[in-house]
């Protein structure tokens, strides 16, 4: 049976501020998806936006009504719009972020409704720019761009690669909605629940592998697993919304495309594949994160064509050979300072799932493993919850069941206290 699963969004007072670009089509899709999810949401719109979108629209799917512009200057409002809606927001989403509203943020300047919201935020703000590509390499638009990086909490979404209303293929996409929803639940998956947007895995670069690999068996079948690649995507998103760059090594996804978007990505489909992938980036790595689910045996070469289903079970019975170990490899190479977690998919009972854990982390080398029971009712793979044990040198912590990015934020936070008690040991050493 699956759980439904509350999201890190229920519940939480979120303002959508829409500026001036073509991009502006898409936000209603973002607005339902973030209503979907139980949050609470109000909209804004510049002039330029009220003339792409409607306002309409946007206080229908927000079930509530949407902010113009000229309502800054209602006599009728006790006190200024601009402050009641940067105290009432716990995260505003700027999207799209026009070039000019850009630049009245970056300069600190407070023309009209949405850039004085934006000098009142003290809740984290994500900003999702869009723009023509020649408008978003211009010198003064990427000045901008990196100012408000330096601003506090504010979740910087680089604009995609693609084809662009204008008809050029380029940089200025708007981040997918999809994207933009998954960073508003980041923001309140990390910790207490309060909204978080510090990027405190600025400067770290971070190897992910994520989801299954698949072994031939003949040219229509192939070995994997269950593995949808959901806990290994979001660490690596976790880790980029927390400032690290991140490069993700991936097998075949059951995941939303848009969730790739922002990473550095390589696709594989064999252990082979991913364990070059995984060597060639490795040495350029500071930490390894080792989610991918790699299937355990496989073929040195699969037959030729379709086997019919008389062939199939001397096939299936015979010619396979293990896949080497490829976690104890990597971590054999990794040079002085470099961390790896792991992650154990076990079953059977706690005591016994504990000790078998314990033995795996020793004999893989990785300074944490995230032991997950794949038995338990309503957790595991998936778009499922999660939990299980952290293990580390000497120690192990229950970790309660949880929303795969809540889980995602929680082991990056257990690897920057390892990264943290790396350094002081090695200083004590010097
Ligand atoms: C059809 C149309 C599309 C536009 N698309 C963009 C865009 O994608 N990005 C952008 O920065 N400006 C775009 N502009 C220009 C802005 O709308 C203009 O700079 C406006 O002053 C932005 O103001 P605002 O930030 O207050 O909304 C577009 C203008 C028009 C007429």
């Amino acid at each position: 049976m699956k759980t439904e699963q509350a999201s890190p969004l229920c519940g939480r007072r979120v303002l959508v501020a829409v500026s001036g670009s073509i991009a502006a089509v898409k936000t209603p899709l973002l607005v339902s998806a973030l209503i979907k999810a139980g949050a609470e949401v109000r909209c804004l719109v510049t002039t330029s936006a009220a003339a792409l979108v409607s306002p309409v629209a946007l206080a229908s799917l927000s079930r509530h009504r949407c902010y113009l512009e000229a309502d800054q200057w209602d006599s009728a409002s006790s006190r200024p719009l601009h402050i009641e809606l940067a105290e009432w927001a716990e995260l505003a989403i700027v999207a799209p972020l026009s070039a000019s509203s850009l630049a009245r943020w970056s300069q600190g300047a407070a023309d009209g409704l949405l850039a004085s919201v934006l000098l009142a935020m003290e809740a984290p703000v994500i900003a999702a720019p869009a723009m023509n590509t020649a408008m978003w390499r211009h010198p003064a638009v990427q000045r901008n761009w990196l100012q408000i990086q330096d601003f506090p909490g504010v979740v910087p979404l680089l604009p995609m690669s693609g084809l662009l209303a204008c008809d050029r293929v380029g940089d200025g996409r708007m981040a997918d909605p999809a994207l933009i929803q998954l960073a508003a639940a980041s923001v309140f998956s990390r910790g207490s629940g309060a909204p978080v947007a510090n990027r405190d895995w600025s400067g770290t670069s971070v190897l992910v592998s994520a989801g299954p690999t698949q072994e031939s068996i003949d040219a229509a079948r192939f070995l994997s697993n269950r593995s949808s690649g959901r806990m290994g995507v979001l660490l690596a998103q976790a880790a980029r919304f927390r400032g690290a760059a991140v490069r993700l090594v991936h097998g075949p996804l059951d995941l939303p495309e848009a969730w790739l978007e922002g990473l550095q990505c390589t696709r594989i489909e064999t252990a082979a594949e991913l364990s070059s992938a995984l060597q060639v980036a490795l040495p350029t790595s500071e930490v390894l994160v080792m989610a991918a689910a790699v299937a355990d045996l496989r073929r040195e070469a699969a037959p030729e064509g379709k086997l019919a289903k008389l062939e199939l079970p001397a096939v299936l019975s015979s010619g396979w050979t293990e896949v080497p170990d490829l976690l104890s490899d990597l971590t054999r190479q990794r040079r002085p300072g470099q961390l790896v977690l792991g992650f154990s998919a076990l079953t059977g009972d706690d005591s016994q799932l504990l000790e078998r854990a314990e033995a795996k982390r020793m004999v893989k080398g990785c300074d944490l493993m995230m032991v997950n029971p794949v038995d338990r009712e309503g957790q595991g793979f998936g778009n499922q919850p999660n939990g299980g044990w952290l293990l580390g040198h000497g120690w192990s912590r229950k970790l309660p069941v949880m929303d795969k990015l809540s889980l995602a934020h929680r082991l990056l936070d257990a690897l920057l206290n390892a990264q943290d008690q790396a350094a002081a040991s090695a200083l004590l050493e010097s």
